[in-house]
């Protein structure tokens, strides 16, 4: 049987550890791509040299011509700027449109059957145009952003519980940006819900709002910290979660940025929402019910992704 083939489209930060981790989880051979050059073949012939150590035998090859990610299984797309310390991911947008055009149709001519996975951001305006400019199914291209905020909310919240992160599941919707959504009742310690777990005396409503905060602000606060680049660790494998339910149609019920024809009572735009990644790309949408400030959180981030939408078009009105 031919081995996968995963091809990654930026080779900056996220892009060396998702090969790195794709190729020590043998998920396929692994194609890097840059638009400078040296970068990725640099990257690919340093994590090949670990492979007699590590045991894997995924080959890794980088590239400077789209070409190379001929029939790609997989495409995972970091290409374009992070963020600097002060600047908001939305400060991203003109610069990464641009990249976005780029890569889509890289993508739509030469590996137009993959499943793609889009990291760049502001993510849910980018990968609504990178789907657009790639001219793939809409099932075929969602964003990674709520497996991040919802790993991000679990390690908090097991650090606040005392309890392995093994057993804290947690939930988080909406646009991957400030106005991210946590869902409380749906975060669980083994089944136990948060609010049971408040009401157990395990912690404090005051505690909990603190930790949905710094879940928000999760990803600038690490960006403060580094000063000259944003989070990658976390991001990547958060992608390859995502990745790896896709190859493997594994139907893991996983929030991500994904294009919603009617559910939630949105239509054209993409959002993070839970779903289930299978062979099929995004097989379903799974719809639950939001209540009260959930459903104003979840529409006030919907509002800011419109935004950054509509901004979109107005620097390319190809974008409907
Ligand atoms: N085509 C391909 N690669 C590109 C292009 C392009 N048109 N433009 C830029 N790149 C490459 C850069 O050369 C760089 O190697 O994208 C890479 C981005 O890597 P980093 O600057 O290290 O950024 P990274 O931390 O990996 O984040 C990438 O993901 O989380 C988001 O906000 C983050 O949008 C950013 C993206």
């Amino acid at each position: 049987m031919a081995r996968k083939k995963i091809a990654l489209i930026g080779g900056g930060q996220i892009g060396g550890t998702l090969a790195h981790l794709a190729a020590l989880k043998e998920m396929g051979d692994v194609v890097l791509f840059d638009i400078v050059e040296g970068l990725p073949q640099g990257k690919t012939l340093d994590l090949s040299q670990s492979s007699p150590v590590e045991g894997f035998n995924s080959k890794l090859k980088g590239a400077n011509d789209y070409a190379d990610i001929a029939g790609a299984d997989v495409v995972i797309v970091t290409a374009g700027v992070p963020r600097k310390p002060g600047m908001s991911r939305d400060d991203l947008l003109g610069i990464n449109l641009k990249v976005m055009k780029a890569v889509g149709e890289g993508i739509g001519k030469y590996a137009p059957d993959a499943f793609v996975i889009c990291i760049t951001n502001p993510l849910d305006a980018m990968v609504w145009a990178l789907q657009q400019f790639s001219g793939l199914p809409t099932n075929k291209v969602c964003g990674m952003a709520g497996v991040l905020d919802s790993s991000r909310f679990s390690h908090f919240l097991a650090e606040e519980f005392n309890v392995s992160v093994q057993d804290v599941t947690s939930f988080v919707l909406g646009g991957h940006g400030d106005t991210m959504v946590p869902l409380i009742r749906y975060s669980t310690v083994a089944g136990i819900p948060v609010p049971d777990l408040i009401k157990m005396g395990w912690s404090t409503q005051e505690k909990i709002d603190q930790i949905v905060q710094r879940t928000r602000d999760g990803g600038a606060e690490i960006v403060g910290l580094l000063k000259t680049g944003s989070a990658f660790y976390a991001p990547a494998t958060s992608a390859i979660e995502m990745a790896e339910s896709y190859l493997k149609d594994k139907k893991r019920l996983l929030p991500c940025a994904a294009f919603l024809s009617g559910e939630y009572g949105l239509s054209d735009m993409y959002v993070g929402v839970p779903v289930i990644i299978g062979e099929g790309g995004i097989e379903k949408i799974v719809e639950i019910e939001l209540q009260g400030e959930e459903k104003t959180g979840f529409d006030h981030s919907v509002n800011a992704v419109k935004g950054l939408m509509d901004a979109c078009q107005n620097i390319d009105s190809s974008l409907a």
